[in-house]
């Protein structure tokens, strides 16, 4: 079964036939960083246009990459949601009108959840139940996956998502944008003990996370720092006091709910420090942590149409009437407490 997966829920026009749920046979990101960058963060109309101009040949050069033609796609893969209203519906209306032209199933994917099946492309079948840890742009959840596309919220972020706290410092810091591969790298070369930031609700018994007042703290220690400023050792202090709550919060919650399995997904997934700390901190107490490789971390439409395959087996389908869906939550009725807000005014 060849599936052509759609993924437009933010700025990156991702593009991808994947065989049999699991063998990528093409991947085509049409990245819109560079169009972003000089307003230090996403800008929704932005976005949806440049989806708009991107898509199409996304998809010839996935098919030439694949070696395919659009006739031998079997179903068509989209995300409903969540994600930026405008982008969803660019993606969501071309898939459709796909699936309508080759008169193929199409199938509708929850993006969280894209993004934890990015983990079959790497390791193959889940091992379930799981502690899965969703950490992107958008969000900071902590979930069990029962079973396939199962899951039950343990906790989440009651103000900024993980990836949004590294995108605002970044910026904060003047390294543009996204923050969080800027941060990743620049924190290798800086001491992680060189500013104590504050750890929020690390030891509150919650499996919740909080992160403004640690960028509030981050913009704080700039300011009184001026030009003596130690760029790189703010950095790694920042991400040392992001990394040190996961950690606590993702084992402390596999310990109580009896798991020896850790999932990873989304983009700040690709971390390298948290990956390094998770799983060294874990294989002590007998987990196993398994995190897609950092390019299937961040938005890919790999990762959509292996959950859409997965779908299309348990015999889903979605109806041509379908819409897009800014606000899906990955749990039915469990939503997320803050919304992202992109940026809209240039520095
Ligand atoms: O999952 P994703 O590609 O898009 C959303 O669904 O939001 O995640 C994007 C986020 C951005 O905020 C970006 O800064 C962050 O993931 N990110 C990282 C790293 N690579 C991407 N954060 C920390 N370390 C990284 N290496
Ligand atoms: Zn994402």
């Amino acid at each position: 079964m060849l599936v052509l997966g759609i993924e437009t829920s933010c700025d990156e026009t991702g593009v991808a036939l994947v065989e049999d749920g699991r063998r990528v046979r093409s991947n085509v990101l049409a990245d819109q960083q560079t169009l972003h960058a000089r307003y230090g963060g996403v800008v929704p109309e932005v976005a949806s246009r440049a989806h708009v101009d991107l898509l199409h040949p996304a998809v010839e050069e996935a098919c030439a990459l694949g070696g395919a033609r659009l006739g031998d796609v079997d179903a068509v893969a989209v995300t409903l949601g969540p994600g930026l209203a405008g982008s969803l519906l660019v993606g969501v209306a071309a898939a459709k009108a796909y699936a309508f032209a080759l008169d193929r199933p199409l199938v509708g994917v929850n993006h969280l959840i894209a993004h934890v099946y990015a983990n079959v492309l790497e390791h193959g079948p889940l091992p379930l139940p799981a502690v899965v840890f969703v950490v992107s742009g958008g969000h900071t959840s902590l979930l069990v996956m029962d079973g396939q596309g199962a899951f039950r919220m343990l906790g989440q972020t009651i103000d900024d998502a993980a990836g949004e706290a590294y995108d605002k410092v970044a910026r904060v810091l003047g390294l543009g944008y996204p923050g969080g591969p800027v941060i990743d790298d620049l924190a290798r070369t800086g001491d992680p003990a060189a500013v104590r930031f504050p750890r929020a609700l690390i030891d509150d018994g919650s499996d919740d996370f909080s992160l403004s007042g640690l960028k509030t703290a981050v913009l704080r220690h700039v300011r009184a720092a001026g030009p003596a400023l130690d760029l790189a050792g703010v950095a790694a202090s920042f991400q040392e006091a992001v990394v040190d709550v996961q950690v606590s919060k993702v084992l402390g919650a596999a310990k109580r709910e009896g798991l020896d399995t850790v999932l990873l997904a989304g983009g700040v997934a690709a971390n390298s420090r948290l990956r390094a700390r998770l799983t060294d901190e874990a294989e002590g107490l007998g987990v196993r942590v398994l995190a897609p490789s950092p390019a299937l971390c961040t938005d890919n439409g790999a990762m959509v149409a292996c959950a859409g395959s997965l779908a299309l087996e348990r015999g889903e389908r979605t109806p041509l009437e379908a819409g897009a869906d800014p606000n899906l939550p990955i749990v039915p009725g469990v939503g997320r407490r803050a919304s992202r807000r992109p940026k809209r005014q240039p520095r």
